[in-house]
């Protein structure tokens, strides 16, 4: 049986390192894009889409439905970070971060329910997600990152038999933001982790320490 996975944000950094660890392992990959297209090889597909607004993200479900019907795994890696100091956030920032991490998460997940034969979704998160603390620079991107646990997990319990997961990396070596005291991780080091996460039997949240090994929280 097939086990194409779609590959959101794939032309992006993490991206590029995950259509890596997957079709080395032969795995017919789906890799959405936006504005580079990435080079041609065999097991992947590039997929053209703009997920900045609901409708474009409808565009691309409607333009791609043949191909994404083949689809049985996700990664939801779109998800850009904006910086702004937490004194000059404004609720139209909070909706425009909820509008980029979750819209075509939710959206794509739920087309993929419908329309294929889905059995794992994963999202990206990042480092300090679910863990209860301030931001002097990205609240907003943190605060829709948070949301997506409760996401996976709730849908989780809604669609018993497909397995939902979040898995938070650190900071990407090469990433334009680096916050004070990251210890930046290669690229491809990070998709193999996430490799090691799509690969297992249960859903959950995971992190760097995690992944690997047994202490991953199960979803509630
Ligand atoms: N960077 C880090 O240090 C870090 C740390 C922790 C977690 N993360 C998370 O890891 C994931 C990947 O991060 P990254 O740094 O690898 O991302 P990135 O390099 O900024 O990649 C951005 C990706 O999103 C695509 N994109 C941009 N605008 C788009 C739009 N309007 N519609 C659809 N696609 C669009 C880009 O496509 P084109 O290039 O084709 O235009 C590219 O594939 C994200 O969820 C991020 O939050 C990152």
């Amino acid at each position: 049986m097939s086990e194409t996975v779609l590959i959101t944000g794939a032309s992006g950094l993490l991206g590029r390192a995950l259509v890596d660890a997957f079709v080395r392992r032969g795995i017919p990959v789906l890799a959405q894009y936006h504005r580079r297209r990435g080079g041609e090889r065999g097991n992947v597909r590039w997929l053209a889409g703009d997920f900045s607004s609901s409708r474009s993200t409808a565009a691309f479900l409607k333009r791609h439905a043949a191909a994404l019907a083949e689809c049985v795994h996700v990664i939801h890696n779109y998800g850009p970070i904006v910086q702004k100091d937490t004194a000059a956030v404004t609720g139209a920032d909070l909706l425009a971060a909820f509008q980029v991490h979750l819209q075509p998460a939710l959206d794509i997940t739920r087309f993929l329910l419908a329309h294929a034969r889905l059995r794992s979704a994963l999202f990206v998160a990042f480092e300090h997600t679910g863990r209860l603390r301030s931001y002097r620079r990205i609240l907003a991107y943190a605060l829709a990152k948070n949301a997506l646990p409760v996401l996976s997990r709730s849908l989780a319990a809604s669609h018993p038999g497909i397995r939902f997961s979040v898995y938070s990396p650190p900071t990407l070596a090469g990433a334009a933001v680096q916050p004070p005291g990251a210890r930046p991780v290669a690229p491809p080091a990070v998709a193999e982790t996430i490799f090691r996460v799509f690969r297992r039997r249960s859903g959950g949240h995971f992190r760097r320490e995690t992944a690997g090994g047994r202490q991953g929280r199960k979803h509630g």
